[in-house]
């Protein structure tokens, strides 16, 4: 594969309120390996393939890759594993995740968790992972049980930093409250879904992340391929991961064909791909790069040029300020009661205060 050039290789920023520094774009590895709740859709890697694009990711300058203990069923986990047998451990930032079914058990549990990060260390063949991450709230465990069996982790030294996934507003507050209410150590980063058609998370959770210094790692940033482009409204997919998922779900795509704000964000990022020679992917990741709780995007890619494409969104260009209010103002989420009666206080909006919406860097 070509060579990359050094002013588009990816940058690094700290991952929210703490001293660790990942590249600006994050290796999302749900794609590698064929099993469990993943072994049927297409676009799964093999372990041969699954170092190719490691290696290319290296190559682009990344460091920091995401995976799951149910990402195929821990195989994810250990084609990351035999790849860092062969890599210099401390350039790489692995971050992990627990709470979902495993053979061994669920939840959020002190026995579940000490036995997951046990099960996660043996497959990524290394003694530590850099960010142990709670894929989800677990109502059947008390959240002091949670965090205080997070922090022994990473007292021990089998976790350097902790995070959430896919939490409500109220959620990650306790955590921060709890955490902080007991000297343990804090939060650093939220995963959650979040892009160009799926903001919602901007009203709650990502001003817990503004006001207690966690930084946002959105995933499935292109909606599962959906902002790529390659799908009009006349032409639905037939094949790949969406293709897959409509045959499933014949419904799915009647929702993706009726929603005219879709196919009017699609429209504004394919005029501004235009206007920078950019594919449309690449705009809408780095309408997400340019996102002030943003520190890294983590993105999925079922094909090296995929990966190659993606990554071509990191550096050496910018949306300018007048591309991304017409972004933000295209894919403005629908604001229900009481989110509504908040922009008709303008006059109390103070720019010391966090404001409701995200704002962009540039
Ligand atoms: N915390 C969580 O609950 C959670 C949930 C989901 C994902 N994640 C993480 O986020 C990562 C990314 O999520 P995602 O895979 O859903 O991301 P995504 O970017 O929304 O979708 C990726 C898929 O889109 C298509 N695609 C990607 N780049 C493309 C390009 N340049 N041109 C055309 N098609 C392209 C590929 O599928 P086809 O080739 O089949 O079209 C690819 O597999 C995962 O690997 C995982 O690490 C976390």
């Amino acid at each position: 594969m070509a060579a990359v050039p050094e002013e588009s290789k990816l940058s690094y920023n700290f991952l929210g309120r703490s001293g660790l520094k990942v590249a600006n774009i994050c290796l999302g590895t749900v794609t590698f390996g064929n099993a469990g709740l993943q072994g049927s859709r297409p676009g799964q890697a093999t372990e041969e393939y699954s170092h190719q694009v490691l290696d290319r990711y290296v190559q682009w300058g990344g460091n920091f890759l995401d995976t799951a203990d149910v990402y195929s069923q821990g195989v994810s986990e250990k084609f990351i594993g035999s790849w860092l047998t062969k890599q210099s451990r401390d350039q790489v930032v692995v971050a992990t995740k627990v709470r979902g079914n495993m053979p061994y058990g669920v939840g959020l549990s002190r026995r579940h968790i000490v036995q997951s990060i046990k099960n996660s260390l043996e497959r990524l063949q290394t003694d530590y992972v850099d960010l142990y991450q709670m894929h989800k709230w677990d109502d059947g465990t008390p959240i002091e049980e949670t965090l205080r069996t997070f922090d022994d982790l990473v007292r021990c030294g089998k976790v350097r930093y902790v995070g959430a996934s896919n939490v409500l507003g109220w959620q990650l507050q306790k955590i921060a409250c709890t955490t902080e209410k007991l000297g343990m150590n804090p939060f650093i980063s939220l995963q959650q879904q979040y892009s160009l058609v799926c903001r919602e998370s901007e009203f709650e959770p990502f001003q817990v992340c503004k006001t207690e210094g966690l930084g946002v790692l959105p995933w499935s940033p292109l909606k599962g391929g959906l902002l790529s482009g390659k799908y009009t409204r006349e032409s639905p997919p037939t094949t790949g991961r969406l293709g897959w998922r409509r045959e499933k779900d014949a419904g799915s795509w009647n929702t993706v064909q009726e929603n005219d704000q879709m196919w009017a964000i699609m429209d504004a990022v394919r005029d501004i791909a235009n206007t920078h020679g950019k594919s449309m992917a690449q705009v809408s990741l780095r309408w997400l790069l340019q996102k002030d709780v943003v520190p890294s995007v983590i993105i999925g890619a079922t094909t090296l040029s995929q990966l190659d494409d993606n990554l071509g969104a990191a550096s050496g260009w910018t949306l300018s300020s007048e591309e991304m209010a017409r972004l933000d103002e295209v894919s403005e989420p629908r604001q229900v009661y009481p989110f509504d009666l908040w922009k008709h206080n303008k006059s109390r909006r103070n720019p010391f205060q966090s404001s409701y919406l995200v704002s962009n860097t540039n």
